[in-house]
């Protein structure tokens, strides 16, 4: 579904922060990218839906080159690719079904989202989401009364109303604690099993790489350092690779 082909990524300041990355994801894996701060997690990730630009190598995307894409097509392809964030990136004073159905904004366009006419499958589809994350009753509160558990589960949401057919998640629980973590993974993990939707996780905890992926890619500054099952991603393996630098969950 995913084809990494040489590809490095050079900041204008010089840093790299990809090096001559190769590498192939099929649909339906649920992959964790694990590293220290800085190694080229979030790079990594952002390089898929050209939230940023490669400077070398080529990515493509369900059998098109999205490196390539341009104006329409980027849009469609950017359509099938939901994202979520640490910080949830809701809209704090718009209710949690407007934020929802903010993910069907690109099979519309803009203005018909400001005026909140959404037709009533988008609606079907934006209550569906919101039943999906256990976040139904929470339909009408505005997003900024919701605890950060709430939120990324409305952030989820989002994305499952945005019908996307992969969902990449920068850190998704980084600022959340251990009980409203293992909700959130759970919830990405399901979706993730009983729709097939292929799913990239950034990670800091070496554990929860362990518990919910399918398969985990270690970067340190840039380069692919491991890649493999969780069953070959052993304590002993990662104190080789990373020192023990890379962090437990306790
Ligand atoms: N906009 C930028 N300009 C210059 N260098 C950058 C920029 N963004 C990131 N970098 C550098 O690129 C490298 C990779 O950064 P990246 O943010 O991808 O790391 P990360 O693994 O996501 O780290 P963290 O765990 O702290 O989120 C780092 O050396 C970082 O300083
Ligand atoms: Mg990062």
């Amino acid at each position: 579904m995913i084809e990494f082909k040489n590809v490095s990524k050079t900041y204008p300041n010089g840093t790299k922060g990809l090096k001559n990355i190769n590498l192939k994801i099929e649909k339906g894996e649920f992959i964790v990218i694990v590293g220290l701060s800085g190694a080229g997690k979030s790079t990594f990730l952002r390089s898929i839906n050209r939230l940023h630009e490669i400077t070398e190598g080529e990515i493509v995307v369900d059998g098109k080159s999205i490196t390539a894409a341009r104006g329409g097509e980027l849009l469609k392809m950017r359509r099938d690719i939901g994202m979520i964030f640490q910080n949830f990136n809701l809209v704090k004073r718009s209710s949690v079904l407007r934020n929802v159905l903010s993910g069907r904004v690109a099979y519309h366009g803009t203005l018909r989202m400001l005026l909140g006419m959404f037709p009533k499958e988008d609606k079907d589809l934006a209550f569906q989401a919101l039943n999906r994350v256990n976040m139904l009753e929470k339909a009408y509160s505005r997003a900024d009364e919701l605890s950060g558990g709430q939120q990324q589960r409305v952030s989820i949401a989002r994305v499952l109303a945005q019908k996307a057919k992969l969902i990449l998640a920068d850190e998704p629980v980084a600022s959340l604690d251990p009980l409203t973590t293992e909700q959130v993974m759970n919830d990405l993990k399901h979706i993730n099993e009983q729709d097939g939707i292929t799913t990239i996780v950034n990670l800091h905890y070496i554990d929860l790489a362990r518990k919910y992926a399918t398969r985990i890619i270690g970067l340190r500054a840039g380069e692919v350092v491991f890649d493999g099952p969780v069953e070959e991603a052993t304590d002993e393996r990662f104190a080789d690779i990373y020192g023990r630098q890379l962090e437990k969950m306790n």
